[in-house]
């Protein structure tokens, strides 16, 4: 079923809210490009075609692709999310796939098997559209689902063209779509810009679906955070937290004991035997492999390193590009470089 879907991700946009000279997807969360934990959960789905869609700082943002089995489709001018898919019109038809999975590349929270079941539901109903959706708190930004008295979906308006009523609505677009490749592409051509932000947008092909009598499906995410959109720099925080979290959870149901997780920074490279114990405040990055019970004590950077197993760590210690032998203590404020 997955070979007759192709991915859209969008990631042209200049990302304003930011106040960056960079790209948006390219700022790091959990020590990696935004986009590659998008194209992390897209490339587990194993689908036909993965087309990314750049604009802004192009080159740079391609470079950050490499390694992945991915085409980049350039968006020259950025007029909104609906103008961006068009770009990637000539990729999909070449693909030949019937169904688009559409994402962008400011959700680096969103995980594979939420994709895989929505595609799931997705291409098992008759709907031409499945729109992901999520109930959040504080709506702020984001398209807020319209539907009718019997709860079906009708519009998404943004929050720019909204009144007051609509924008008290607390179900969100996500910003992920599963759309028949056909309707996709035809619905676009009758997208104007007759809006506050003079956009192409492609929420848009929400009420023209629904308009036209085709059936409109909505895939709500329990866990609103998996879909963050990063925005601002206060989301980017949100997410780096989120992914920190995810992992140090992991790492505590695998055996190893953190104490305060939340100052605790561990790379997702890094390995960690069992009955290890990690003091507040310790980063441990890059290659780097702990064996099982060692004692990592307070402040302590640990970069590319193997630690033998049993050893101990002093606080406020820097080693780097080191091997330390099983059971050797180090001492406090040792720094290797
Ligand atoms: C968009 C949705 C909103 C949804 C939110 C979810 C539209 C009109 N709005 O709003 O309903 O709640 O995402 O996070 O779709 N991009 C391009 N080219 C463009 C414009 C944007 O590639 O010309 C890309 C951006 O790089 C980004 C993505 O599209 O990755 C979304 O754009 P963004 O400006 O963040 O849209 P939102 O305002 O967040
Ligand atoms: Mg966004």
């Amino acid at each position: 079923m997955r070979s007759s879907v192709s991915a859209i991700i969008l990631a042209a946009g200049k990302g304003t809210r930011m106040k960056s000279d960079y790209a948006k997807v390219l700022h790091e969360v959990f020590y990696r490009p935004m986009i590659h934990h998008v194209l992390d959960a897209v490339q587990a789905l194993a689908l036909a075609k993965n087309i990314v869609v750049t604009g802004y700082k192009r080159q740079e943002v391609e470079k950050v692709l490499q390694g992945y089995d991915v085409v980049s489709a350039p968006q020259e001018e950025q007029l909104g999310t609906g103008h961006a898919v068009l770009a990637a019109e000539q990729f999909v038809a070449r693909s030949k796939t019937a169904t688009v999975l559409i994402l962008c590349g400011d959700t680096p929270l969103i995980r594979p098997e939420t994709l895989g079941r929505m595609l799931d539901e997705h291409c098992s109903g008759g709907a031409v559209l499945t729109v992901m959706t999520t109930l959040v708190a504080d709506p702020t930004n984001y398209g807020r689902i319209v539907t009718d008295d019997q709860g079906r979906l009708l519009a998404i308006v943004e929050e720019k063209d909204a009144t007051p009523e609509i924008r008290a609505i607390k179900e969100i677009n996500a910003g992920i779509y599963c759309v028949s490749s056909d309707f996709l592409f035809n619905a676009l051509l009758k997208v104007d810009r007759n809006n506050k932000q003079s956009e192409v947008y492609l929420t848009d092909i929400v009420a023209i679906a629904v308009n036209s009598d085709y059936q409109v499906s909505r895939f709500s995410c329990e866990d609103s955070l998996e879909v963050l959109g990063v925005n601002s720099r206060i989301e980017l925080a949100e997410a780096h937290a989120c992914l920190q979290n995810r992992r140090n959870r992991s790492l505590m149901l695998s055996g190893v004991t953190l104490l305060r997780p939340e100052t605790i920074a561990i790379e997702h490279s890094v390995e960690i035997g069992r009955d290890t114990v990690i003091h507040p405040h310790v980063y441990i990055g890059g290659s780097s492999r702990i064996g099982s019970n060692c004692v990592i004590e307070s402040f302590t950077q640990i970069k590319d390193s193997v630690i033998g197993s049993g050893a101990t760590i002093g606080s406020h210690s820097s080693i780097n590009n080191r091997e330390i032998d099983e059971g050797l203590q180090i001492g406090p404020h040792t720094v290797y470089i």
